[in-house]
């Protein structure tokens, strides 16, 4: 295994064992060791189609941490602006030997293709509407820290499943490591042949999603890939499936709520309750640095 493109890829024992690095390195860190000589000697590319504060920071944080030399591009700062195509943009950036590519993009499929194509390890960091896969892992490795476990814990993922390629890595993961999975959201953010996608159950009910559940994780309303209208208004999609107080009060007292990040205030939660005590988004942000500093070590390894 050369590169993470796809939940699909990783196998339980993998799962966990990039869990022990992250959690390793979490620990280490946090009693002051913030400097590890993993990816000494190494370079690590991140050519980003798409915009992003989460993924790239954290991984470029990440390769820094490991001692890697970490590069930036952005696409809209790069020849890809001259009209530069995919195959040879990556192409040159692997003629300066990259030991890594953290690709994100707009097409799904494109980090296949690039990984294709190079002897770098190539890492997924977004691709179209496809897969998100170090999201899922930094989203399940925050549950199993906060809930000590994974197997048979219910979880809901709420909003935009249509466009959401964290959803999709989500129920991969998720459903890998044993959790009952429902989907939530406008009939229109449903996909067709939802059950492909592997979750359990699909409502299209906010009250039913939170009620009994262990986690509730609630997605961005993707306006950026919206050439149709899937809704009213804004507004009739927040009163209809966003997180307010007396929503709240629908969860069980041990429930936490999660959200990738940007979050839309007030659209899919309420301002307040963004940070809550319920809410575990700066937790995600943070694991997001060490799962991102395991995945490396674990591409290394293989
Ligand atoms: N969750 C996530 O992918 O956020 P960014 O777009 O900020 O990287």
């Amino acid at each position: 295994m050369k590169d993470l493109l796809s939940v699909n890829q990783l196998s339980v024992s993998d799962i966990y064992q990039i869990y022990e690095y992250a959690k390793d390195y979490k620990d280490r860190y946090k009693r002051g060791e913030t400097k590890f000589s993993d990816l000494r000697g190494c370079s690590v590319l991140l050519p980003f189609f798409e915009s992003s504060t989460r993924t790239r920071t954290s991984f470029e944080l990440a390769g820094k941490i490991l001692s890697a030399d970490t590069i930036n591009i952005s696409a809209s700062q790069s020849s890809v602006k001259k009209g530069e195509n995919l195959y040879d943009t990556i192409k040159t950036l692997e003629a300066m030997n990259s030991d890594f590519i953290v690709i994100r993009h707009y097409m799904s499929g494109a980090p296949h293709i690039v990984a294709k194509e190079v002897k770098s390890r190539v890492i997924n960091a977004g691709d179209g509407t496809n897969e998100h896969p170090s999201q899922a892992l930094l989203d399940g490795f925050t549950i199993l820290e906060k809930k000590g476990k994974i197997e048979g814990l219910k979880i809901s993922i709420v909003g935009d499943i249509l466009h959401s390629r964290v959803a999709r890595s989500e129920i991969k993961l998720l459903k890998k490591l044993g959790a009952e999975v429902t989907l939530c959201g406008p009939i229109t953010m449903i996909p067709r042949h939802v059950e492909a996608l592997g979750a359990d159950y699909i409502t299209t009910d906010i009250e039913d999603a939170l009620s009994d559940r262990d986690v509730v994780i609630f997605l961005r309303i993707q306006l950026e890939r919206q050439s149709k209208v899937f809704f009213t208004t804004l507004n009739e999609y927040s009163v209809k499936f966003g997180l307010n107080q007396e929503r709240l009060e629908l969860l069980r007292d041990d429930a936490i709520i999660m959200h990738p990040g940007p979050v839309n205030r007030g659209i899919e939660i309420q301002s307040e309750l963004v940070y809550g005590n319920r809410s575990l988004i700066l937790e995600q942000v943070e694991n997001g640095l060490f799962v991102r500093m395991a995945i490396y070590k674990f591409l290394l390894n293989k």
